[in-house]
């Protein structure tokens, strides 16, 4: 393909371009909650939570206000406390890391894998202590970690896993089973930009242990099981009916809309075969492509993004600071060279645009823009 003369507006996420598919039946939705206005946890969310649950293959899903409040409880639920362990990794958005603060546990990092953007399993053991409670493994950009090696090092120990699965809706992993479901509990995130994305802020926990989905029930509504009687504090973390009710709407295209970013990401590698930049590994129908990242050495990872923008290219950066060195996590005293592979990868990936509704045409013009910049 060769680069057209005329100049086109790529955003990173075209959100816009998803609503206008379901416009009418979002809007249908949406009044009829505001017609029989019942606006947190009704209908909607009993059934999204039944829909999703039934959706990744586990008994219980609980539907919460967002990603982060799903690992906060789920954390919580688990039984995670002050002077407890966490392993995870400082190469994932800042929540995964924000949930354990909040417990008063520490988040211990483990670096990344540079082929699968994940965990190095291969560290994880060297990291367990005593005070170990929990492995919380992301599937960053819609790829899930090693988890066969994970859980059986978890067991070996006698560890919880909590998935961080908010990037990966829909994704399988090497068990077989889908993202979310391999541990203790699955964190997920509805943010609008997701894979499956509310109109707002949404997120869920799924397990397979009624115990915990109960405590995760009760966790979500101020500890209480019967209205105004609160056995436990817990949280106002609500799902709200809009929310789910527009979820509902989603999911019933999700694997739809995930088949099309594997197709857009299998020409992206196709087209930029040669170019000199590192494109991600593809893992079949195993991965869902929430993120498109491709890497770009030679410390001109910033430079392409401006070409790309005065191209009319959206990029984006997932994520520029790892979150142990990040201002906020200095009080845990990792310094710069501490995760080497995390701190080198930062540098060098750009995110670039993907989405269901882009079209080979466009997927081309990005391509091309790519290839233009680093032949000059
Ligand atoms: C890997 C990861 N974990 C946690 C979260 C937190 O989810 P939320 O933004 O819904 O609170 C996100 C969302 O951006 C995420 O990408």
């Amino acid at each position: 393909m060769t680069l057209t003369t005329t100049k086109m507006r790529i955003p990173l996420v075209d959100l816009r371009a998803n609503y206008t598919g379901i416009k009418d039946e979002v809007l249908a939705a949406i009044g009829g909650i505001l017609e029989g206005m019942q606006l947190t946890i009704g209908p909607n969310v009993r059934a999204f939570d039944e829909e999703w649950a039934r959706y990744c293959g586990v008994k219980h899903a609980v539907g919460v206000g967002s990603g982060t409040d799903a690992l906060q409880l789920a954390i919580k639920a688990v039984g995670i406390a002050p002077g407890d362990e966490v392993i995870t990794v400082s190469y994932t958005f800042f929540a995964t890391a924000e949930a354990i603060f909040y417990s008063g546990a520490r988040p211990i990092f483990v670096d990344i894998d540079e082929r699968t953007f994940n965990m190095d399993v291969t560290q994880i053991e060297d990291r367990i202590t005593p005070r170990t409670k929990a492995i919380v493994p992301v599937h960053l950009y819609g790829r899930t970690a090693e988890m066969t090696r994970i859980l059986d090092i978890a067991r070996d120990h006698n560890i919880a896993v909590i998935e961080d699965a908010a990037q990966a809706h829909g994704a399988m992993m090497d068990t077989g089973k889908r993202s979310g479901t391999g541990g203790r509990c699955g964190c997920f995130s509805f943010y609008c930009s997701k894979n499956l994305g509310a109109y707002g802020e949404a997120g869920a926990i799924v397990t397979d242990d009624d115990e915990l989905a109960q405590a995760l029930t009760q966790l979500r509504e101020h500890g209480q099981v019967t209205r105004y009687f609160h056995p436990i504090v817990g949280y106002n973390a609500r799902l709200d009916e809009i929310q789910a009710a527009v979820l509902r709407i989603k999911l019933k295209r999700l694997d739809q809309w995930n088949a099309r970013r594997r197709a857009v990401a299998k020409l992206y590698a196709r087209l930029l075969e040669g170019s000199g930049v590192i494109t991600p590994e593809d893992v079949g129908d195993r991965h869902v492509w929430h993120i498109y990242a491709i890497r770009v050495p030679g410390g001109k990872r910033d430079a392409m993004k401006d070409f790309l923008w005065e191209r009319g290219i959206g990029t984006g950066i997932h994520y520029p600071v790892p979150i142990h060195l990040q201002e906020a996590a200095q009080f845990l005293g990792y310094r710069e060279g501490d995760l080497p592979v995390t701190e080198r990868v930062s540098n060098e990936i750009l995110s670039l645009p993907m989405y269901p509704e882009l079209t080979d045409d466009q997927v081309g013009y990005v391509a091309d823009a790519v290839k233009a910049f680093m032949r000059a």
